[in-house]
């Protein structure tokens, strides 16, 4: 009687084992309709289409070893020809991705039955969503390194419609005001890629330290990128003494790039001007205002001292700068920043005074003329990066002054930035403090929370963003979509970095991926605690409870 009662449990503990439900996936599948049936993946014969690229193959073939590894029954990969054919005929079992050029570039279709899973996709980006799909669909052991037996490795029979509400999803970093390592990167990188985000926003120079090499500017890694000391705590007047620095090579740049496509991840690099610049002014004081000295700050806030754009040994700088830059990173945008650049220096500066009278810039009450002249300097940008084939975003202060055709805005001080800009026929991209700073408070109570700039963005916060509030809706079209961003002047270690940017960046997918009215509080705090949680305590992320 016993062993038949423990038969009968054990019965019963199989059929309620959840095969991973179709409402955990975060983010939100599109359309996701429930089926008689599971399948086993453990131990399953993993094909991929020949015609999918390298990458993408490379990804199918990491799961199928990741899983048999974790499952401890193998899953044979192999890459055969004429797969599209022997799947129509019904001939192949196991997990399957075939080529499917009738889909958008980033949708992907999942058919499950008891018999064979099969993904479809144009393209690579659509193959690795749909893995991160089916990891959502399995024990979150998938996400780990350990072997882990009994847990049942089975995903429910299915057929998954999905693509992304926008094609931006971003997640910014700040490696300036604190350097992250290269493997610190690649950690970010991962946990975007587990939730779908697409576009890396690396935010590589500031007052504080210059973080990448230039060749033809050797002391940007020599000296820029070091400050003599960091302000301690909330104190403006202090300093620790502690000399800090560090940059990322060119090398390691590239090597960042790839991690990241690999991941399906654009990385957009900023190079943050005319402001934000006194780290660079440190090395090479002669592209500024009053030639120096200059000192890369210990404390955080916004320098005064920004570049010289009078002379035109800056341009030569920054167009020397951004054509390297333009060879490293092969995405079609690259951030120029534009923000709080305070224009007292060139009020009083001879040089830039007189470009200044060259221009005919003045003063017409909306503007004034060295507010012009930001946006001759943010046009000079835009003509010749448009001649290395790339196109400039910046942050929402270039729309003052005169912004030319084909920039994109970044809105970050509201959503005014957006809706003026693609208003005016601008695309944009929405990253307010309201919702989308990560580097404010998590809680409304900060008194159990670690130093921080202050604001409040809480889950619940972004998670009921709605980017297309106040956007007129034959504008609609120029919202690329939705970034958050997270600046660390007061995040020091990768614990803390992770702490902030978890689990808010979870909400931030489904805001980025999820259609319009699909999102649920309810539902998607439920499936963070059971789901979620797990997925990124398998994952070894530190994050907010
Ligand atoms: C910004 O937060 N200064 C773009
Ligand atoms: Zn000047």
């Amino acid at each position: 009687m016993k062993r038949l009662l423990t038969l009968l449990a054990a019965c019963l503990l199989a059929l309620c084992a959840r095969a991973g439900a179709l409402d955990d996936i975060v983010p939100l599948p599109n359309k996701a309709e429930l089926r008689k049936g599971s399948l086993r993946l453990s131990g399953a014969p993993v094909k991929c289409d020949p015609a999918f690229d390298a990458v993408a193959r490379e990804a199918v073939a990491a799961f199928a070893a990741q899983l048999g590894y974790v499952s401890g029954r193998a899953c044979p990969f192999s890459a055969p020809l004429g797969l599209g054919g022997a799947v129509a005929s019904g001939k192949v079992k196991g997990l399957i991705f075939v080529k499917d050029a009738s889909l958008a570039p980033e949708a992907y279709s999942l058919d499950v039955s008891s018999r064979r899973a099969v993904v479809r996709a144009s393209s690579r980006s659509g193959v690795l969503y749909a893995l991160q799909t089916l990891r959502q669909l399995l024990p979150a052991a998938i996400y780990g390194s350990k072997a882990v037996d009994r847990q049942r490795w089975v995903i429910p029979a299915c057929l998954i419609e999905d693509s992304p509400r926008f094609a931006w999803r971003g997640m910014h970093l700040d490696s300036s005001r604190h350097f992250w390592g290269v493997d610190e990167v690649k950690r970010y990188l991962d946990v975007m890629a587990m939730y779908k985000l697409n576009r890396f926003h690396w935010h590589l120079t500031d007052d504080q330290g210059w973080r990448i090499e230039i060749k033809a500017y050797p002391l940007l890694s020599q000296i820029a990128c070091w400050r003599e000391g960091t302000m301690v705590g909330r104190d403006f007047n202090s300093n620790d003494g502690i000399r800090y620095g560090g940059f990322y090579t060119q090398e390691e740049i590239r090597e960042v790039v790839d991690y990241a496509a690999a991941r399906g991840i654009t990385v957009v690099p900023e190079i943050d001007l005319p402001g934000h610049m006194l780290a660079a002014l440190s090395a090479y004081p002669e592209l500024g205002c009053t030639g120096g000295p200059y000192a890369a700050w210990t404390r955080w806030g916004v320098s005064d001292q920004v570049l010289c754009v009078g002379k035109e040994s800056t341009f030569t700088f920054l167009e020397t700068v951004l054509s390297e830059m333009a060879e490293l990173f092969p995405g079609e945008y690259i951030h120029i920043g534009g923000d709080e650049c305070p224009k007292d220096e060139w009020k009083k500066c001879p040089e830039c005074q007189a470009l200044i009278r060259r221009l005919g810039l003045k003063d017409d009450g909306r503007f004034t003329a060295e507010q012009y002249l930001q946006s001759y300097v943010t046009k000079r940008i835009q003509d010749f990066l448009a001649t290395k084939g790339k196109k400039i975003i910046g942050w929402d202060e270039i729309l003052e002054g005169e912004l030319a055709p084909g920039a994109t805005v970044m809105s970050w001080r509201g959503r005014e930035g957006a809706q003026e800009a693609s208003r005016k026929g601008f695309d944009a991209i929405l990253s307010p403090t309201s919702h989308c700073y990560f580097d404010y408070c998590q809680s409304e109570d900060p008194s159990g929370e670690p130093l921080g700039i202050g604001g409040l963005v809480t889950l619940e916060r972004i998670y009921s963003f709605d980017p297309l509030e106040g956007i007129a809706p034959e504008a609609a079209g120029h919202i690329l979509g939705v970034q958050a961003n997270l600046w660390t002047e007061y995040i020091s270690t990768p614990e803390h970095l992770e702490y902030m940017l978890l689990p808010r960046m979870i909400a931030l997918s489904e805001v980025q991926w999820c259609r319009e009215g699909a999102r649920d509080e309810a539902r998607f705090l439920r499936v963070l605690r059971e789901h979620e949680y797990p997925v990124l305590d398998a994952a070894g992320y530190n994050y907010r409870k």
